[in-house]
C-alpha cells in the first residue's frame, strides 16, 4: 500500500500515454504545439513495467489519458496488457472520442471498463472553435459506440470557457434527461501553454449550476451527497442521468485525493497542479532494480503535496496539460 504523509491512501494512477493529440482545444494547448519525439515517450514495454510496479504497490485503478490516448500505436494491446496485470481492477480512459467509433469495441474487448469523453458543446460551429478543427459528429458517433460497447456509465466532460461555451451548459445538461449519462462540468485550470485564457476565462461551478437551474429548476443532490471521484453530483428531477461539477479552482477536493500521475515521458507527478516530479523512466532505462524503483515511488507518494496553490497564484508552468494528462 502507498500512503502519503497526510494518511491518504494513493491507489489511483493516471498514465498519459502520449502528449500528441488529433485536436487542439484552446484551453489545453497552443495551435502550433510541438510534441515530444517518440523515443522520449515510454515505450509499450516500459508502460507495462512501470504500471506493474504501481500495481505491486497497491494501485488498483488505472486511467489512460494523453494528449489523446487513442492516437497511440498499439493502444488496444496496451489496454489488454494493463488489464491483465495482477492487482489492477479497473482500467478506464479519458478521450476526446474522435476515434471511438472505430475503437470502442476493441478497447472494451481488451478490458477497458469505461471512457470519459470530452464534449464541450452541442453546436458544431462552437465545437470547431473550441477544438480548432474537430468535427462534433465524430465525437457523437464515438459516444454512441462507447455506449454500445458497454463502456458505461458514459461520462461526458465539458470544460467551460468564458466567451466560448458558457451559454451551452443547459443544452449539455439536457442530455441527462433522456440518457443515463453523467455530464460533468469542469472548471478550467491554469497550466503553461494557454495560461492567459485559462486564468481569464474560468467559469465557476456556482455560475454553471445557476445557469442550469435557471433552465430546469433546483437540482436534486445525487449519490447521497458523496463526491463521485472529484465531482459533486446532482440530477435534474426526473432525469435519467447525473450532472457532475468539478470545481478544482473554486472548491478543491485535495483532501480526498487518491491519485498519482505518470507523464508520457515516464515522470511521476503526485499533484496535477504542483511542479514536483520524479523521473522514473531514466532510472528504468539505466538499469535500476525494481526494488530501487519501488522505493522511489513510495518516497514520492509519501511526499505528495497536500494540495494545489492556485488560491495563492501558484500556477504549474513546467508542463502543458497534454503531457500530464489532466
Ligand atoms: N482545465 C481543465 N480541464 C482541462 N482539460 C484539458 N485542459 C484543461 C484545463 N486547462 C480536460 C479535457 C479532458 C481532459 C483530458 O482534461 O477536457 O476532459
Ligand atoms: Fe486534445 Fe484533450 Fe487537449 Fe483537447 S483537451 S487538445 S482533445 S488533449
Amino acid at each position: 500500500m502507498a500512503f502519503d504523509r497526510f494518511g491518504r491512501k494513493i491507489h489511483y494512477l493516471r498514465i498519459s500515454l502520449t502528449d500528441h493529440c488529433n485536436l487542439r482545444c484552446v484551453y489545453c494547448m497552443p495551435e502550433d504545439m510541438t510534441f515530444r519525439p517518440n523515443p522520449e515517450l515510454m515505450q509499450d514495454d516500459e508502460v507495462l513495467q512501470l504500471a506493474g510496479l504501481f500495481a505491486e504497490l497497491g494501485f488498483d485503478k488505472i486511467r489512460l489519458t494523453g494528449g489523446e490516448p487513442t492516437v497511440r500505436a498499439h493502444i488496444v494491446d496496451i489496454v489488454a496488457g494493463i488489464a491483465a496485470l495482477p492487482g489492477i481492477h479497473t482500467v478506464t480512459m479519458t478521450t476526446n472520442g474522435v476515434l471511438l467509433a472505430k475503437l470502442a469495441g476493441p478497447l472494451a474487448m481488451a478490458g477497458l471498463k469505461r471512457a470519459n469523453i470530452s464534449l464541450d458543446t452541442l453546436d458544431p460551429e462552437k465545437f470547431k472553435r473550441l477544438t480548432r478543427w474537430g468535427k462534433l459528429e465524430d465525437v457523437w458517433n464515438g459516444i454512441q459506440a462507447a455506449e454500445a460497447a458497454g463502456l458505461t456509465p458514459v461520462k461526458l466532460n465539458a470544460v467551460i470557457v468564458r466567451g466560448y461555451n458558457e451559454s451551452d451548459v443547459a443544452s449539455l445538461a439536457r442530455l441527462t434527461l433522456d440518457n443515463p449519462w453523467q455530464v460533468r462540468f469542469i472548471e478550467m485550470m491554469p497550466f503553461a501553454g494557454a495560461t492567459d485564457l485559462q486564468t481569464g476565462g474560468v467559469v465557476r461551478a456556482a455560475e454553471i449550476q445557476e445557469r442550469i437551474e435557471q433552465a430546469f429548476g433546483p437540482l436534486e443532490v445525487a449519490n447521497d451527497g458523496q463526491l463521485d471521484g472529484e465531482a459533486r453530483v446532482f440530477h435534474i428531477p426526473g432525469g435519467r442521468g447525473d450532472l457532475g461539477f468539478i470545481s478544482s479552482v473554486s472548491a478543491p477536493f485535495c483532501a480526498s485525493c487518491t491519485r498519482a500521475r505518470l507523464t508520457a515521458d515516464g515522470v511521476l507527478r503526485t499533484c496535477l497542479l504542483r511542479e514536483h516530479e520524479l523521473d522514473l523512466l531514466t532510472p528504468l532505462r539505466a538499469g535500476a532494480s525494481l526494488d530501487d524503483l519501488r522505493a522511489l515511488i513510495l518516497q514520492a507518494v509519501w511526499d505528495k503535496p497536500w494540495g494545489h496553490g492556485l488560491a495563492e497564484g501558484e500556477i504549474p508552468m513546467n508542463r502543458v496539460m497534454s503531457e500530464i494528462g489532466g
